[in-house]
């Protein structure tokens, strides 16, 4: 990804089970990100960050406004309009969302997990297996761990697991809806170190934190939800 750019997206959820209830999500966001570049959205609870961040990966819809995806050969694409094939082309090659709880199936273990993202991007079985080991060691998961379901896993080990997946083989543009929020700080800060470590190789990144330190470390720009401007002071 080149860049991205937000330009007055906005959205009103209707409630359809409530007559047509219309809820005001978010209005009037705008901001654009480079290569490379980490940008933190930020502000109190129910203002729409992860609405936001839902509509860029496009797993909800918007009522106005456009994001702009400028790829690296030069095209771009408006994921607000774009058709759900053009949707599912650009999520498989270039955005990753990491979502704030684990979702997997049953009876898959841990280590197969992390290895899948870099097996689908042709890594063999073998390789996979001990980079994904790698990078549970480096996210202080115990190795006995490794060969089990991580369903009985406790919460802060599940996030760990799901950074993990959603790290070791990184899109372009990717997507962190409140990963640290059951870590340590320890752990939290592993973490950081690794998404310094991805963004010094381009990867750019929208992300959502709760602990303000965090998002500091991390952040080249903050946009304030509550103001609607880059937050120069947070
Ligand atoms: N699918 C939906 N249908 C109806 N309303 C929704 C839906 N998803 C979110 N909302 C509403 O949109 C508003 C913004 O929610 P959102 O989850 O984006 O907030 P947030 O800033 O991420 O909050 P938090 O910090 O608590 O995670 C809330 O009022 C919420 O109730
Ligand atoms: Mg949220």
């Amino acid at each position: 990804m080149e860049k991205l750019i937000v330009k007055n997206l906005s959205k009103e959820f209707t409630v359809h089970t409530r007559g047509g209830l219309k809820i005001n999500g978010y209005d009037n966001i705008n901001f654009e990100l480079n290569r490379g570049e980490f940008l933190s959205l930020f502000g109190p609870s129910g203002l729409g960050k992860s609405s936001v961040l839902k509509a860029l990966f496009r797993t909800y819809t918007t009522t106005g406004g456009e994001i702009l995806f400028y790829k690296e050969d030069g095209g771009s694409i408006d994921i607000a309009s774009a058709s759900e094939s053009e949707i599912l082309g650009l999520r498989k090659s270039s955005i990753g969302y990491v979502s704030q709880f684990l979702q997997v199936l049953p009876r898959i273990s841990a280590v197969d997990i992390v290895a899948q993202p870099l097996i689908e991007k042709g890594e063999s079985e073998s390789v996979a297996q001990i980079k994904a080991k790698e990078m549970l060691s480096f996210l202080n998961i115990k190795e006995e761990l490794f060969d089990i379901s991580p369903l009985t896993f406790s919460g802060g080990e599940q996030q760990r697991v799901n950074i993990a997946k959603g790290i070791i083989a990184p899109k372009p543009l990717l997507l962190l809806d409140e990963p640290t929020a059951s870590l340590d700080s320890k752990n939290t800060n592993k973490v950081i170190d690794k998404l310094l470590e991805i963004k010094k190789q381009g990867v750019s990144m929208v992300g959502i934190f709760h602990d303000v330190d965090c998002m500091k470390r991390i952040s080249d720009k903050v946009f304030d939800m509550k103001e609607k401007k880059y937050a120069n002071n947070y």
